[in-house]
């Protein structure tokens, strides 16, 4: 398989497992790029994307644009506190003025779910979901994929934990879908408050004690509370959330196994994870960071690549 095959990239859930194989392996050849004196490709000369961010980033951003200026592309930024969005411009309104502007990919960030599945049905360009609301992070789940099959050569087989706010987080549920496939068993941990309703239906285990997860798990996916999409109180104070479910060293040093740490940033130091656990050998959370820009290097030329069939 040399194309993918699907148009977008709006969520996990679309991906068959060979589009993601296929992803994969593509991003394993771009980190080779990424380590050669000129890092530059002309893969997407003529390309022109557009990167939508109607919520905040950081790594997601500016990940993107340097996997698509290594890719030779033409870039194009908006971010809506600075655009006409606040004169009341509506979405598909914003878009079609962008794309009169002659843009192929539009790469969008946008804080309500359904957001790019939405604009791919109205709009005439190829769309890549770089988080919508709390639905699903694709490109954060492939870059996680990436990193624990660079560590471990497989995911099938692994055990992998995620702990925290699993209800507000749409790299969770893109996790979950793309470990599966993977090949992997994964648990979702964390105080009940914080777990959707239907996460049973996900074949997920469940958890509600950290100690018991991480002596699972070969690998843990550390979340941040989204304080930010939470409207009502989930559990009583920080305080007693760090108690039970941050990860600090004397935890991480008394299990029985030496287990990967991973997070998908940004971290809130001292709540889900200590300064100690996230600096230390454990920890992959800067690989993450780097294999993002090769990850999404990989999709950008694997979805371009559709459309010269
Ligand atoms: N992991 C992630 O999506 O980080 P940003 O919100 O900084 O893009």
């Amino acid at each position: 398989m040399t194309t993918l095959s699907t148009k977008h990239l709006l969520g996990i859930k679309d991906l068959k497992l060979d589009d993601i194989r296929l992803i994969l392996s593509t991003a394993a050849n771009f980190k080779e790029v990424l380590s050669r004196p000129i890092k530059k490709v002309p893969s997407l000369r003529d390309v022109t994307i557009a990167n939508l961010f109607f919520e905040n980033s950081t790594r997601t951003r500016l990940s993107f644009e340097l996997a698509e200026r290594r890719l030779s592309a033409d870039v194009i930024n908006f971010t809506a506190s600075s655009s006409s969005v606040s004169k009341g411009e509506t979405l598909i309104d914003t878009v079609n003025n962008i794309l009169a502007m002659k843009v192929d990919i539009i790469v969008m960030r946008h804080p309500n779910a359904g957001a790019a599945e939405f604009l791919s049905r109205y709009v005439n360009a190829q769309i890549v979901n770089a988080g919508d609301g709390p639905h699903e992070h694709p490109t954060q789940a492939l870059l996680d994929a990436f990193s624990i099959q660079e560590k471990f050569g497989d995911v099938k087989g692994l055990k992998v934990a995620i702990v925290g706010d699993i209800l507000h987080s749409r790299v969770a549920l893109s996790n979950i879908l793309c470990l599966q496939k993977l090949g992997a068993e994964v648990m979702v941990c964390g105080p009940s408050t914080l777990l959707p309703k239907h996460i049973n239906s996900l074949g997920v285990k469940v958890s509600n004690n950290l100690r018991e997860a991480l002596e699972w798990c070969d690998v843990a996916n550390m979340l941040r509370i989204q304080l930010e999409r939470q409207d009502i109180r989930y559990f009583p104070s920080l305080r007693e959330y760090i108690q039970l479910f941050g990860l600090n060293m004397e935890i991480l040093s008394s299990l029985s196994k030496k287990i990967t740490i991973m997070h998908p940033g940004p971290i809130n130091r001292g709540v889900e994870i200590t300064s100690e656990v996230a600096d230390s050998d454990q920890s992959i959370i800067l690989s993450q960071v780097e294999n993002g820009v090769a990850v999404r290097m990989a999709v950008l030329y694997l979805l371009a690549g559709r459309t010269a069939e």
